[in-house]
């Protein structure tokens, strides 16, 4: 392996030495809490050679650590993934925990919720895990990610409570209406995903790509969610860097940004009301 890899972080892990150790613990099938010593012993042929062909993927090739181990973690779950799909990564999951209830009130009159972009199935996955009343809806514009998010849907045992349709963001529900939509959609400026660093272009190109300004997939779901609302229901975006710019385009909106720990505060709330005032009527 090259001392000199150009290898990036971000998607799993920090910094190459957590990277590393994870790939490893990984690979031998050894608990991720495992003590330190477990790295203190000689290794068979077999178990070397898997552990090098490993590091050799992850910082020569630099393909992301999770799409060697087949696997990403998000609020605590084991996610399956695969090249089909983003690495889970949200901020969603900050957000979920703690901050989107005092928005309903009571979380129990939450019946229909929506995952707009699932991907993986990731956010579907806690959306229904933290609502535990409601039937969720989560669609995609690709079958691949519908086939993994699937596999996650099953895993997490929520066959019965989560729906997975394919096509254009809300279009493929048809007339269904929600108290909560969530997404965490396309949000790079084409030319920006263009520099992105490897590892990151090795992620599905239509899961980054907002289009020139990074907006358009936004401003579709935005006109299209006014519409897909029950009456107190919210819409809930994360907008990544182009929170600036979202606040300019649709300030009239009053969204409220949700605090994150690194501060980039990039998830967005707004209450159908508002919604409904200036992109159509909601019903019930
Ligand atoms: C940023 S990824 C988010 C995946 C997952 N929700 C997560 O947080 O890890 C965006 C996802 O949106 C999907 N997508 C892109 N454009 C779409 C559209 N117009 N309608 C539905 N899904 C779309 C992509 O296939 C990709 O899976």
């Amino acid at each position: 392996m090259s001392a000199r890899s150009k290898a990036t972080f971000g998607q799993v892990a920090s910094g190459a030495r957590d990277e590393a150790l994870y790939l490893i613990l990984r690979v031998l099938r050894l608990p991720l809490d495992s003590p330190g010593s477990v790295m203190r012993r000689r290794l068979p042929a077999a178990q070397s050679a898997a552990v090098g062909e490993a590091l050799r993927r992850r910082f020569v090739d630099r393909e992301p650590a999770a799409y060697i181990t087949g696997e990403a973690w998000l609020g605590g779950l084991r996610f399956h993934v695969d090249e089909r799909v983003l690495i889970p990564r949200s901020y969603f999951v900050e957000v979920l925990e703690g901050q989107v209830d005092p928005w309903i009130g009571d979380p129990a009159r939450v019946t229909r919720a929506a995952d707009v972009c699932t991907g993986s199935g990731c956010l579907a996955v806690l959306l229904a895990r933290h609502f535990k009343g409601a039937m969720v809806d989560a669609t995609d514009l690709i079958a691949g990610a519908l086939e993994v998010a699937a596999a996650n849907v099953r895993l997490h045992r929520l066959s019965g409570r989560v729906r997975l349709l394919e096509g254009d963001l809300l279009l493929p529900a048809g007339a269904a209406r929600y108290d909560v939509i969530l997404s965490n959609p396309p949000y790079e400026p084409s030319a920006r995903v263009d520099r992105l660093p490897l590892e990151f272009r090795r992620e599905p190109r239509v899961a980054l790509d907002g289009g020139s300004d990074g907006l358009q997939t936004i401003r579709r779901l935005v006109r299209q969610a006014a519409a897909r609302l029950r009456p107190r229901g919210i819409l809930m975006i994360e907008v990544g860097g182009c929170r600036e710019a979202f606040e300019r385009e649709f300030a009239h909106l009053e969204p409220h940004w949700f605090h994150t720990q690194d501060g980039s505060d990039c998830v967005c709330l707004i209450q159908v009301e508002r919604l409904a005032r200036r992109h159509g009527r909601a019903r019930s």
